[in-house]
């Protein structure tokens, strides 16, 4: 399957952190006639086997996303959420949101709200209800939502609200189709919770046991006006290779591993640090007595916004180096 086509398929699915099984179910569907073996541990992690001889070689990409989680419903039938992850308000204004039901809405913030200082409880989701009993009916406290936008192509660039991290499940299951003679024993893993702070990358690093670990998420770009600089890539320059976040100073001969198979290969790579913000690969590091751990990482705008936008030939630079890693 082409890449879009898996991400469009991912996008159109429910998954916010702690609530994956629809995104699980996708990613298991479309993982199937290319896996040797697929496991869902404790946590919900999906672990697919591409088996091979020598030592164990794991790959993750987190498959949870950012959202909002029902907590309270108003008279009028207006909801209050919680948040799941780091989901801004400012950033979410006015977006249009769905639930796993079905059922859409609209994050509204007051009208009353300084908006420089927005605080998610002066935000509400509206649903259309007339009252608490109609919103009772369609909604209960605990249910979850997303941002419901499509995926956008403009040339090879892409806009979705999920880039983060469905970009990089993409990445990995057009890997998995192209991987025909694996260098390890191989598990391609999913991994839930991430965006609230890397709790299925741990366990599935004890259930795994790898001897060395890549991370494939997307990374902060310092390649837009008025740039913070908290990261160091930029759209369209290929692959990034992780140095470091603030959750891993990656292993030196994963990253030069990674690099020299770039260079053999001929695929366009540039160095990934971020200022802040953590990766699955800070969990996978500290697990049993350490795993050998780097990233790769897709250049991302607009993280955690409903517009994040990346470039599809830096997802491309991304499949070819996973494949060339796992074949090497
Ligand atoms: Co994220
Ligand atoms: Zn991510």
């Amino acid at each position: 399957m082409e890449l879009i086509e898996i991400l469009e398929a991912l996008n159109r699915t429910h998954g916010p952190s702690g609530d994956e099984g629809g995104i699980r179910g996708k990613i298991e569907e479309l993982a199937r006639p290319f896996a040797d073996e697929i496991v869902t541990d404790t946590l919900g992690n999906l672990i697919v086997h591409k088996k091979g001889a020598g030592p164990k070689v794991m790959f993750a990409a987190h498959m949870d996303s950012i959202g909002f989680i029902v907590t309270h419903i108003e008279k009028e039938g207006f909801l209050r959420v919680g948040r799941l992850g780091g989901i801004s308000p400012k950033e979410a204004a006015y977006s249009a949101v769905r639930f796993k039901n079905g059922v859409r809405g609209v994050f509204v913030p007051e009208e009353k709200a300084d908006f420089s200082k927005l605080k998610l409880d002066e935000c509400f989701i509206d649903i259309g209800a007339a009252d608490e009993a109609e919103a009772k009916t369609l909604v209960q406290v605990g249910d979850t939502c997303v941002y419901d936008g499509p995926v956008r192509v403009q040339g090879s660039r892409v806009t979705a609200p999920y880039l983060d991290d469905r970009l990089a499940c993409a990445v990995l299951l057009c890997a998995l189709e192209r991987i025909k003679e694996p260098a390890y024993n191989l598990s391609l893993v999913f991994t839930v919770q991430e965006e609230v702070g890397l709790r299925g990358a741990r366990t599935a690093a004890w259930w795994v046991d790898p001897d060395i670990c890549v991370a494939v998420d997307v990374t902060d770009v310092d390649d837009t006006p008025g740039s913070e600089k908290n990261g160091t890539a930029r759209l369209g320059g290929g692959a990034a290779v992780k140095v470091m976040d603030s959750s891993v100073i990656c292993h030196p001969e994963v990253v030069a591993k990674l690099e020299e198979i770039a260079k053999s290969q001929s695929i366009p790579i540039q160095r990934d640090i971020m200022r802040s913000g953590g990766t699955d690969a800070g969990a996978i590091q500290n697990a049993h007595y350490g795993v050998k751990t780097g990233g790769v990482s897709i250049p991302c705008r607009y993280i955690h916004t409903p517009a994040e936008t990346a470039d599809l030939r830096d997802a491309e630079a991304c499949v070819r180096l996973v494949t060339a890693f796992a074949q090497t």
